[in-house]
């Protein structure tokens, strides 16, 4: 992914300053909640004001729309270095996952699907679901904080089908290595999927480096779009041999061939999708994407690892307790902190007009390139007066 050179600052860093003058929420709220929500943009705003009027002025444009939904698709193989024969675009990341599912036979020895304790509920339940169909469902744990590689390097045999498995967790932050898992998944003939969700647009991640064989994502989080709209990639050779049994009219190689006396799946990732796109939701995916484009992948991780390297040097002189693993390279975009009640204390900072969001007696801070200093600072001013909710 490209930054464009006209934001540049003269140290060569985008101007944040100027970043966050686009999402007004933050003139409001000290918005510390990317990891469940992303703040809403003006260029965002717009693009759904674009849809209606267009509704309003003319009724409907299918072509217009179909040309949005492959707006959003070019825009998700620009940002994950994949070709857009290899993207399916989606209602969610669960849409995207069940696809896949359908699309694999679990016969002979190869029937064991590895997951991992850090799986955000919908991709563990969707493999739990495929028992039924003859899957072996095996959870790799977490252990003393975290899933080091070799808890991964035991589960993963000759008898792995898949492995599906989260980039950064959704409970506490922590980042499993999704390289060092790739390799073994490789080495061992198995199949293998990144849950990009937490991860995607703070962590700038290339399919050809990573080299996974599925990738599945959603828009409403720190890709800066909605809800109601993710991504499938699919790496190319696979794809002919996936034949989905969840499908849809929007997956077949002639969508508007309206024949009803087939299935004729598209030879693309286009497959892997079902009904009607979301079209609102495109214009809306396609303008934060965009905006992430701008600043380039490798500015916006940077400035977050400014951002959360600062929250974790502040949790730890005030002598809280991190959830997250303290190495670097073991946490995303989200930092968090035990406590002792996490509903009141997140009801206590919102009080103050901080947002943030909790997860299994954890306080999840989760700071997008939009935050700044100021914003961690009234975060710990506000912290000091509810100490006694902080282990
Ligand atoms: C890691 C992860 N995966 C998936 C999802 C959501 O999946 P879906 O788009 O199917 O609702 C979330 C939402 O919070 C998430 O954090």
């Amino acid at each position: 992914m490209n930054a464009n050179p006209d934001i540049k600052t003269a140290d060569s860093e985008p101007d944040w300053d100027a970043a966050r003058t686009r999402f007004p929420v933050l003139e409001a709220k000290t918005y510390l909640n990317s990891c469940a929500y992303g703040a809403l943009a003006t260029d965002v705003n717009e693009a759904f004001q674009r849809y209606l009027n267009d509704r309003l002025e003319k009724g409907t444009d299918w072509a217009y729309w179909v040309e949005r939904n492959d707006c959003v698709r070019t825009a998700v193989a620009d940002f994950l270095g994949a070709t857009t024969d290899e993207i399916a675009v989606t209602t969610s990341a669960s849409a995207g996952i069940n696809s896949i599912a359908s699309a694999l036979k679990f016969e002979g020895s190869r029937k064991k699907v590895v997951i991992s304790d850090y799986e955000f509920p919908t991709s563990a339940q969707i493999w739990y679901a495929q028992e039924a169909r003859g899957a072996n469902v095996v959870r790799v744990a977490e252990k003393d904080g975290y899933i080091p590689v070799e808890q991964f390097a035991a589960a993963i045999d000759d008898d792995t089908l898949i492995v599906a498995v989260t980039q950064v967790c959704f409970r506490h932050g922590a980042r499993l290595d999704i390289p060092a898992i790739a390799e073994i998944a490789r080495k061992k003939g198995a199949l293998l999927l990144v849950d990009g969700y937490q991860g995607l647009g703070t962590i700038d991640f290339d399919v050809h480096t990573v080299a996974p064989d599925f990738v599945v994502g959603g828009m409403l989080k720190y890709l800066l779009g909605t809800a109601g709209i993710g991504f499938l990639y699919v790496r190319q050779p696979l794809i002919e041999s996936l034949v989905p049994t969840v499908t849809g009219w929007f997956a077949q190689s002639d969508i508007f061939a309206m024949d009803s006396t087939r299935y004729d799946p598209a030879s693309n990732a286009r497959r892997f999708e079902m009904g009607t796109p979301p079209v609102p939701n495109c214009y809306a995916a396609e303008a934060g994407l965009k905006i992430l484009a701008e600043f380039g992948l490798p500015a916006i991780e940077r400035r977050i690892f400014e951002l959360t390297a600062s929250i974790v040097n502040e949790v730890k002189s005030a002598g809280y307790t991190l959830a997250v693993p303290d190495n670097p390279e073991r946490r995303g975009a989200m930092i968090t902190i035990r406590s002792h009640d996490e509903f009141a204390l997140v009801a206590a900072l919102d009080s103050q007009g901080i947002v943030t969001s909790s997860r299994n007696g954890n306080l999840r801070i989760s700071p997008h390139f939009y935050n700044n200093q100021d914003d961690i600072d009234t975060l710990f001013r506000a912290l000091r007066q509810q100490k006694h909710l902080l282990v």
